[in-house]
């Protein structure tokens, strides 16, 4: 039985300030009945850990570089986001493959980096509108999620977020149909590749969840969670999303 995921990605979102929204959710959802995640901006990654000491919230990163130190000015190792008290990692979001070109093969070694940190990787994956138009969905997701993922992803280390490019930020989401024909068909994919692991892996389901469609899409074939961006940035919309699921 897969436990299900509550992820909030604040991306580009934030500042110490923010922290008292994390505050007010531990304190509405003490003991909540699913797995919570937020990745905040490096920036908070620390404080949000040394905030949320003992409750049951994880804290992630949103991008991490292939390569575990060196001269990368800017970028940030996944072993330094373990440091920083980050378990998870959210690799290959739209918005880094759009603005930083970032490949599949790309986010297959970061994938590798963020595994022998120690890290769960969140591996995102989803198609434009122009290839959803053109009838290559399932296409152009199969070959990301065999281009991003490495051998030896498990249930424990991995987590696949599918994310439509068109419906993030949007306020657009596909139908529950939809979801579940791609949701059913990375799950097919997976257990094909990685056996039972591929059984075990979580698989979100990311672009503008909020609490008023959360209910219907975590009821969905094969959504194992959600992965938020801006109904993440609030208690009151993301505790209501836990609460959904
Ligand atoms: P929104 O929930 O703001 O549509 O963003 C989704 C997303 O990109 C999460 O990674």
């Amino acid at each position: 039985m897969r436990r299900k995921l509550a992820a909030g990605n604040w991306k580009m979102n934030g500042t110490r300030a923010s922290l008292a929204e994390v505050e007010a959710l531990i304190a509405a959802h003490p003991e909540p009945a699913c797995d919570v995640l937020l990745c905040p901006p490096a920036t908070l990654i620390a404080w949000m850990a040394d905030r949320i000491g003992a409750a049951p919230v994880a804290v992630g990163g949103q991008d991490c570089h292939a390569r575990a130190s060196g001269a990368h000015t800017g970028d940030i190792a996944a072993g330094q986001l373990a440091d920083a008290g980050a378990s998870h990692v959210i690799l290959g979001h739209s918005e880094r493959r759009a603005d930083h070109g970032e490949t599949d093969a790309m986010v297959c070694a970061k994938t590798v980096a963020a595994h022998d940190a120690g890290l769960v990787a969140v591996v995102c994956l989803g198609e434009t509108e122009a290839e959803r138009d053109a009838g290559t969905t399932l296409a152009v997701i199969g070959a990301q999620l065999a281009g991003s993922l490495p051998e030896g992803c498990t249930g424990h280390n991995t987590v696949i977020a599918y994310e439509p490019v068109w419906a993030i930020g949007t306020g657009r989401t596909p139908t529950l149909g939809q979801i579940a024909e791609v949701h059913d068909f990375l799950r097919a994919e997976l257990v094909n590749r990685f056996g039972a692991e591929g059984g075990a892996m979580r698989l979100l389901y990311g672009g503008s969840v909020k609490p008023s469609n959360a209910t219907e899409i975590f009821a969905t074939s094969n959504v194992d969670g959600a992965l938020v961006g801006g109904a993440s940035l609030t208690a009151a919309d993301f505790g209501a999303i836990i609460a959904a699921l």
